[in-house]
């Protein structure tokens, strides 16, 4: 019997953000913007993080087209935006319309408003069983309001009311801010 990787990975409780991205076409540009919890911190030194989409994945496509994008941490309020952020891409078309986002100094990308935000740039990408992973040069980076935070486990939103946001000096020796 194959393992039980859905099943298991339940348990693993992520954050929640936003990713955009957007297509230039004739008649201008398309923002696209998605859920996503596959964020992975890959290296400070160069910064680069990665996202995992699914192969078919529409904002994929999008993604390596612009080879830019963003991703914005989404805080406890951003519960029924992830909720609609991860319909498929016709339908959310309106709610990617009407994001209250700027697009981002380095990619043009939209970057939420008041949320912890990475603009990237595609650096590598990686076709991976059904899945492809892309790598990202991290070109500018900023936190946001500190707030409670959103997070998944269990196929359900939670919300983290004290993560002790400005009681951790993430200045530390260690790779992940921790305490040695
Ligand atoms: C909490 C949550 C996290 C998700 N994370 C990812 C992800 O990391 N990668 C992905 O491809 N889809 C993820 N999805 C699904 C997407 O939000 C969305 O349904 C899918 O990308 C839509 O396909 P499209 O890109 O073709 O429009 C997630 C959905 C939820 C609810």
């Amino acid at each position: 019997m194959p393992p039980d990787l859905r099943g298991t990975m339940r348990a693993f409780a992520t954050g929640v953000c936003v990713a955009s991205t957007y297509r230039d076409t004739p008649g201008g540009r398309r923002h696209n913007a998605v859920t996503v919890n596959s964020l992975g911190s890959i290296s400070l030194d160069p910064p680069l993080v990665s996202l995992s989409f699914g192969r078919s994945s529409a904002f994929l496509a999008d993604l390596l087209a612009s080879g830019r994008w963003a991703v914005s941490i989404l805080p406890a309020g951003g519960r029924e935006l992830a909720r609609r952020l991860a319909r498929p891409s016709a339908a959310r078309a309106a709610d990617v319309a009407g994001l209250p986002a700027r697009p981002g100094d380095r990619t043009g990308a939209l970057v939420l408003a008041g949320a912890s935000w990475l603009e990237c740039g595609l650096r590598d990408r990686f076709d991976l069983g059904d899945h492809t992973l892309v790598v990202g040069d991290v070109l500018a980076a900023g936190p946001g309001t500190p707030q409670p935070t959103l997070v998944f486990v269990y196929g359900e939103y939670h919300s983290v009311a004290d993560p002790a946001i400005t009681t951790v000096d993430l200045s530390g020796p260690g790779h992940w801010g921790e305490i040695l």
